[in-house]
């Protein structure tokens, strides 16, 4: 199905079944266990052996001669896979660094070996056992020393923007502000580990993995391996979170492929949790500059912003000036990223990569420009609503409601204006709130699914789509259910099986839209089928409570199916909607926050947020995947960071004791609204992406809530106590 003109009103209008708030399909099989996430997966006929991956100990070099005479003759171990001996292998499209093969290490912890044995216990144990010597090479790990360096990115891709004068406009603009912000390396910490499982059957090899996007994995692994795409089968039907760090084929897949060819047996490998953080890919950290100029009234005549991001040669920069081209007005404005050479662990997606740490910056910015300007915040950013593409006004956004979140999260939060900084206290608690607008891109991907009907009325939905926590199995069920006027107890759905039609894949919050677009198309497809089966005008065919009906004829779909059932299967292909029309997300987060004044601890209260993001598919996953993300950009603003040490190139703090994440203690009370809206630009469903906005303006809120109950304005994150501390009343 090609979709290139705006969605008119189609059967998931009705909102029989979708839009409701039905509990998670896959919820018991989770709550009970029964999921089989990767790692856990079981064939009692097959005997499974366990690898266990050695990872580098220097951050740039060569091997000189790796020594696994140890490992080979320690109890239990049936193989010992090696970098240098498997050689230099094609890189897959989508990953910076090599994964595996041949003497040159390009980061610290990247996999040199995999030691396979009868137990875990002892493939780990023997893995301890191989000594190997290095030619260590220098290395540039400190991003503030390297942005002197930094280069213009691939100009194609990220090229600098501009409309209008903004050095003019600045230099005349009556309030101005400039000021320079950073965020650090981040970590998905996702709490399911990398973790995969590879049989081989002749020349074909089955593999259970954690994947959030099948098709691709499948095609950088057949690059790897050098075979036919069509020999890979890969399954990932249950994912226990991914946050962009499963988004590209990981080493955990590869050397259980390795590994099972080595030793002849299946081979069960995940990646340890303290090598996943230097193994994997990481949020990379930013330093961003910001200049805005405005009139006395607020009108904001001037915009600039600025990042520096590192990565490994070949790398991208951390999109963070992306939002600042979109979210507010200003005839004069730029915007350009630099890109530094670090040879640190890639950098790669991280959930709402580029608006998550660029919307760190701007929103902390606008709220110190509305203080300049002595408008509340709130006022501050209705005044610079814009209706268009600020850097090509001739074209719309294709729905845009800001300034309903802001309205409605100040009324619902009780935002009545904040008061001067450091002024409200309870006992030794120093309040504040702050705001903060959320802003995500909303991406069209081509998602494919196969849709069955049964002659026991039940409809089976195929697609390699995954569920990485999301609810897509839900969303699926309802979209099927929708179009065939069944229950959602009337619909299996199978996911994360390269078998099935290839979808969008869950990445960049575009998974539960085109995902459930392609699922709408291929039931239109099986609409026709049914109606042409029956001999029914398929322009006058209705679909309800089990039946197909048609003038005064009404006949059970378990009946239409006939003895043989029928399928119907398509793709969602976008048209140029989302080129003439800017589609994005928005929202506005509120939060008050204590600072305890004589630790500097932060405590964050409560938390809302009032997202506008097309129609809401479900309101319960949803919810979840909003709360969710309020929760990382808790994390975000308070206590996560990659600490980097700068002499030898890794991540010191690489494992969940050294790397905080909040806990349920962090967060009391958090409120989700949503816009009640459609956006029939986006799609047939006229739903947009939720899963990242919720993540996207919540730790600038939060840092806003801190200056405003201290009167210490941090412009570098985390905010951790040491950073307060020193701008705090004496209690002594
Ligand atoms: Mo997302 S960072 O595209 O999984």
């Amino acid at each position: 199905m090609q979709f290139d003109t705006p969605a008119t009103t189609n059967p998931i209008d009705q909102l029989k079944v979708v839009g409701k708030p039905i509990p998670r399909i896959d919820g018991q099989l989770k709550t009970t266990g029964r999921a089989m996430y990767a790692y856990e997966w079981h064939d009692p006929k097959l005997s499974y052996a366990y690898g266990y991956p050695v990872g580098a100990s220097i951050a740039k070099g060569r091997i000189n001669s790796m020594d696994v005479s140890a490992a080979k003759k320690a109890p239990g171990v049936i193989a010992v896979v090696t970098a240098p001996e498997i050689g230099d292998r094609k890189k897959g499209k989508f990953n910076t660094v090599k994964l595996f093969g041949g003497d040159e290490v390009q980061h610290y912890h990247q996999a040199i070996a995999l030691v396979v044995a009868e137990t875990f216990e002892q493939a780990r144990s023997a893995a301890a056992l191989i000594k190997v010597s290095y030619t260590e090479e220098k290395g540039v790990f400190d991003l503030k020393e390297a942005m002197k360096t930094a280069v213009k990115p691939d100009e194609k891709q990220e090229p600098d923007t501009k409309a209008g004068d903004f050095q003019a406009a600045f230099a005349s603009a009556p309030v101005t502000m400039e000021e320079t912000y950073t965020t650090p390396d981040q970590s998905h910490a996702m709490m399911e580990p990398h973790a995969s499982i590879a049989a081989w059957n002749g020349d074909a090899v089955s593999v259970w993995t954690s994947s959030q996007m099948i098709d691709w994995w499948r095609g950088d692994l057949a690059t790897f391996l050098d075979v036919d795409k069509e020999k890979i089968h890969l399954m990932s039907p249950f994912i226990g979170g991914g946050f962009g760090g499963k988004l590209f084929l990981r080493v955990d897949a590869v050397l259980a492929v390795l590994g099972a060819q080595a030793a002849k047996r299946p081979v069960k490998v995940t990646l340890p949790r303290p090598l996943i953080m230097n193994n994997t890919t990481h949020r990379p950290a930013t330093i961003q500059r910001i200049r805005i100029g405005a009139e006395e009234n607020g009108k904001i005549t001037a915009i600039a912003h600025e990042s520096w991001s590192g990565d490994q040669p070949e790398g991208q920069p951390e999109t963070a000036v992306n939002q600042t081209r979109l979210l507010y007005a200003g005839a004069n404005r730029m915007t350009a990223m630099r890109l530094a050479t670090l040879h640190l662990p890639e950098g790669n997606a991280m959930r709402a990569p580029g608006e998550a740490p660029g919307l760190m910056a701007l929103e902390i910015a606008i709220d110190e420009m509305a203080e300049k300007l002595g408008l509340d915040p709130v006022e501050f950013r209705i005044i610079n609503d814009t209706q268009v593409d600020p850097e090509k006004p001739e074209r719309p956004f294709s729905h845009r409601d800001l300034i309903g979140c802001l309205k409605l999260g100040a009324e619902k939060f009780g935002w009545t204006g904040r008061g001067k900084p450091g002024a409200r206290r309870e006992g030794n608690w120093l309040i504040g709130t702050g705001v903060g607008a959320a802003f995500r891109n909303n991406m069209l991907l081509p998602s494919g699914a196969r849709v069955r009907l049964g002659n026991d009325g039940v409809v089976t939905v195929e697609t390699d789509m995954t569920d990485i926590g999301t609810g897509s199995y839900t969303i699926i069920a309802q979209t099927a259910a929708e179009m065939m006027g069944l229950g959602v107890d009337k619909v299996a759905v199978h996911l994360g099986d390269s078998r099935f039609p290839v979808s969008a894949g869950s990445g960049g919050q575009f998974g539960a839209n085109c995902s459930t677009a392609g699922v709408y198309a291929a039931c239109v497809k099986l609409r026709e089928a049914v109606a042409q089966k029956l001999g029914f005008n398929s322009a006058d065919v209705a679909f309800e409570d089990g039946q197909v009906r048609s003038g005064n004829r009404s006949v059970p779909l378990s009946e239409a199916a006939g003895s043989e059932g029928l399928v119907g299967e398509d793709t969602i292909e976008w048209g140029d909607l989302d080129k003439t029309h800017q589609q994005s997300t928005f929202g506005a987060h509120f939060v008050e926050v204590g600072v305890d004044v004589a630790t500097g601890e932060t405590r964050i209260r409560r938390m809302l947020a009032v997202c506008a993001a097309g129609r809401i598919l479900n309101p319960i996953t949803a919810r979840s995947q909003v709360i969710g993300a309020m929760t990382m950009g808790a994390g975000g603003a308070l206590t996560e960071e990659l600490a980097v040490d700068t002499r030898r190139g890794f991540f010191v703090n690489h494992d969940l004791a050294g790397y905080e994440v909040p806990v349920h203690a962090d967060i009391p009370h958090q409120e989700v609204i949503f816009m009640d809206e459609t956006d029939p630009m986006s799609s047939p469903m006229k739903a947009k992406g939720i899963g990242e906005l919720g993540l996207c303006g919540v730790s600038a809120a939060i840092a806003n809530a801190i200056y405003n109950a201290t009167g210490v304005r941090v412009r570098e994150y985390p905010i951790t106590l040491d950073k307060l501390i020193g701008g705090l009343p004496d209690v002594a």
